[in-house]
């Protein structure tokens, strides 16, 4: 099993969904956390939460999308613990759903800057002090919808088949420095980003059951079952994995 006794893991977008649920099992872990979110409200009852199951925590509020904002969060994490193990880049959204003709430019816009140039920005400035310190781990958050086609959400798809190329490319160029870039690219989780594609569906139930249809376990995951891979691709133990794009689906792909 993982053990993150004492290293260092910051996670963005950690107010709530992926990011709050990597954050408390990583926590669990032994890791000192140093999380981030655009929301305020959703950031400072995360932090309350994981202090008050005892948990070290660094937080600070952070746009993925505004450079100073990263490298503040990113250094604040360094001055504040002293290093970076492990980096969680699972900032991101999904807007509404739409054919890709009548999807709105603005939307393109807001989706490429949050979930692409968020995640390159993250890397950026992590990078450096995983180099300075003799290495590290990112994961980066993608989706199914990074490795293939995904109906009504052109963009969504795009931005993350963008995030796998960022992971690829930076896995191999600083291998050498021994920092592993992966991602994980998970199907249907519930999460409230789930929750608002339900909310415009005449009938929830109905739409969890025919959207996970294609998956060989026939439901959605659950946060905590995606987090598994997370903890599995940051884990030092798991020292010969990067590059790697893993696929949590529930079989969705494997058809
Ligand atoms: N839920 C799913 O079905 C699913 C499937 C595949 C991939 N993902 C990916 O997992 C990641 C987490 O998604 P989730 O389901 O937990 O979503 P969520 O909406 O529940 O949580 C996302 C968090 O990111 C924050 N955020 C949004 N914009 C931000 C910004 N500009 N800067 C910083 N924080 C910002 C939000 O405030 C929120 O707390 C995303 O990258 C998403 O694309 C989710």
């Amino acid at each position: 099993m993982s053990n993150y006794q004492n290293q260092v893991v910051l996670i963005t977008g950690a107010g709530g969904g992926l990011g709050a649920e990597a954050a408390r099992q990583f926590g669990e872990q032994g890791a000192k956390l140093a999380i981030s979110d655009i929301n305020e409200d959703k950031l400072e009852q995360t932090s309350a939460e994981l202090k008050t199951q005892g948990f070290n925590v660094f937080s600070r509020l952070c746009d993925v999308t505004h450079e100073d904002d990263v490298k503040a969060f990113v250094d604040g994490c360094v001055e504040h613990f002293g290093r970076l193990d492990a980096a969680i880049n699972n900032a991101g959204i999904d807007p509404a759903h739409n054919l890709l003709a009548d999807t709105p430019l603005d939307d393109y816009q807001r989706t490429m800057d949050i979930n692409v140039k968020g995640v390159f920005l993250c890397m950026k400035y992590q990078i450096p002090h995983m180099v300075k310190q003799g290495g590290g781990a990112i994961c980066n958050i993608a989706s199914v919808a990074g490795i293939g086609g995904a109906p009504f959400m052109s963009v969504y798809a795009a931005s993350k088949h963008a995030v796998v190329g960022l992971t690829k490319t930076a896995s191999y160029e600083y291998g050498r420095q021994r920092v592993r870039v992966n991602c994980v690219c998970p199907f249907i989780t519930m999460t409230d980003m789930f929750e608002q594609t339900l909310a415009v569906m005449p009938d929830r139930d109905e739409a969890i059951k025919k959207l996970t249809q294609g998956a060989g376990l026939k439901r959605p995951a659950q946060p905590e079952e995606i987090v598994q891979a997370m903890l599995f691709a940051c884990d030092q133990k798991n020292s010969y994995m990067t590059g790697h794009e893993l696929v949590v689906d529930g079989g969705m792909s494997a058809i």
